[in-house]
């Protein structure tokens, strides 16, 4: 059964030059990009997204990073895409992804554990939550950006 998942090109990602090496590792392994825009986040609206995180000693460092410039935003869609697409990036940590998983895209564009430059889902709630925050569903595939 399709399932969706939640892709972000964080701010580096973007800066770096990396989404276009990022989709096509993407399309490579078979996921359909079934959404996608270009949001330059607010304090306000990165906060609520990372709501979860907001006790942690990183959120001011975290919401200062992902409003630093513009991310790109992608509905991923294939069988099993949450978990797929978790494995594709490899761990938060950037620099233990170049160690333990070289091939993964955390290891080839991101630097540390904040700036990792991609964003996943981590479950099927997860995703729901955060694929309505960004889109709103429409009866056509049409992507109209929340933000
Ligand atoms: P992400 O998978 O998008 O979810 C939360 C983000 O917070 C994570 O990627 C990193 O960018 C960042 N993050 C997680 N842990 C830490 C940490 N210990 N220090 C700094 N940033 C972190």
């Amino acid at each position: 059964e399709k399932e969706r998942t939640l892709a972000i090109i964080k701010p580096d990602g973007l800066f770096g030059n990396h989404s276009d090496r990022i989709k096509q590792v993407i399309l490579d392994s078979h996921f359909n990009i079934a959404k996608e825009t270009v949001v330059q986040l607010d304090e306000e609206s990165a906060a609520t997204f990372y709501a979860e995180h907001s006790s942690k000693s990183f959120f001011a460092s975290l919401i200062n990073y992902m409003t630093s410039g513009p991310v790109l935003v992608m509905v991923l869609e294939k069988e099993n895409a949450v978990a797929d697409w978790r494995h594709l990036i490899g761990p938060t940590d950037a620099r233990e992804a170049k160690i333990t998983d070289p091939q993964s895209i955390r290891a080839m564009c991101g630097l540390d554990l904040q700036k990792n430059c991609v964003h996943g889902s981590d479950s099927n709630k997860s995703a729901e939550r955060e694929i309505a925050f960004f889109f709103k569903e429409t009866s056509s595939d049409e992507a109209v950006a929340n933000h």
